[in-house]
């Protein structure tokens, strides 16, 4: 299948990210979001980062401003999937509303399309269903940063066709990314697991008083070579997200040792989801600089 436009629905961080990514790659984009301050938002980081990235000597400011002018932004689903082939689901992690984004993709992408979401935590058996096409339903989970990072999981459901796993593998490594195949549905797939048994580790440390975060992040990184410590990773995808992938794990497994960590759970009810809010394990600066 020829893929030539994309729809991103939600232009949160992955949303955004993943949206250029696509665009760098050449398709023409669409990214949608229900707040229109999210997708000013999103067109202005956006354009800083391919700023910098010409700075920096990465781009062209041609290839640049070509990407830029393949991003379309739009506050209307129906509008951005009028005439997709391919969508990527980037929303909040929260089942109902997943279930009704892909409802409405259901009716207004069109019949050849296929809907991916990007979603960590929530297999697309739960939500193919809705769109009266399950077979054309899969995962494709980024990381993030979603513009850095290589790993895209392909997660497909009992009713994903081979020829949806094939295309969507195909787009990934047309992204320049590395896709790995998840042959069946598993909370967390693979990199969240292997993420999530250091992070409880590092949560179970801090919260016995074993060691600070900072020394626990500093062990990670210099001891393991990890690019960042758990803490410094959670702060980066938002510990609004980690939470919430939590109890969506929880509400899967009914296991409470899936429950979100205290630590984690009085961050996220102040309100204290990581750099995106300038306070989470640490405090950062207006410029996303950690001050503490
Ligand atoms: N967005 C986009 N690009 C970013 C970025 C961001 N938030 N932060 C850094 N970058 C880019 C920089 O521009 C730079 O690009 P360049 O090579 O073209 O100059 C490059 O990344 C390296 O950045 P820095 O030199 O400033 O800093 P680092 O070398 O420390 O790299 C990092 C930053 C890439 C974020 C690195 O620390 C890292 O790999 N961290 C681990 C990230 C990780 O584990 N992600 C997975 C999270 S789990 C997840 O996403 C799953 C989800 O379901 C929750």
């Amino acid at each position: 299948m020829q893929i030539n436009k994309i729809l991103v629905v939600g232009a949160g961080a992955m949303g955004s990210q993943i949206g250029m990514v696509c665009a760098l790659a050449g398709y023409q984009v669409t990214i949608q979001d229900v707040a229109a301050d999210m997708l000013a938002a999103a067109r202005s980081q956006l354009t800083d980062r391919m700023d910098s990235s010409v700075v920096k000597g990465r781009r062209s400011r041609q290839d640049a401003e070509a990407a830029l002018a393949r991003l379309t932004f739009t506050t209307s689903l129906e509008a951005g999937a009028a005439d997709v082939d391919f969508v990527i689901e980037a929303a909040t992690e929260k089942l109902e509303v997943k279930r009704s984004i892909f409802a409405a993709l259901g009716r207004a992408a069109p019949e050849h399309a296929i809907l991916a979401t990007n979603s960590s935590t929530l297999g697309s058996s739960k939500v193919a269903e809705e769109t009266g096409r399950p077979q054309q339903v899969c995962n494709m989970h980024f990381f993030n940063p979603a513009l850095v990072m290589k790993c895209v999981e392909v997660v497909r459901h009992g009713k994903t066709s081979p020829d949806t796993v094939d295309t969507t593998m195909k787009l990934a490594r047309s992204l320049g990314k590395s896709p790995v195949l998840i042959d069946r549905e598993i909370p967390g797939f693979v990199a969240n697991r292997l993420m999530g048994a250091i992070r409880d580790e590092a949560l179970r440390l801090y919260a016995d008083g074993i060691a600070s975060v900072s020394d626990i992040d500093t062990a990670a990184k210099t001891a393991l070579g990890h690019p960042m410590g758990p803490f410094e990773l959670m702060d980066l995808v938002g510990l609004d997200v980690s939470y919430l992938i939590r109890q969506a794990t929880f509400e899967e497994t009914q296991d409470p040792a899936d429950l979100p960590h205290p630590a984690l759970k009085e961050l996220y009810e102040q309100g204290n989801y990581g750099r995106k809010t300038a306070h989470g394990w640490y405090r950062y600066d207006q410029s996303g600089t950690r001050i503490q």
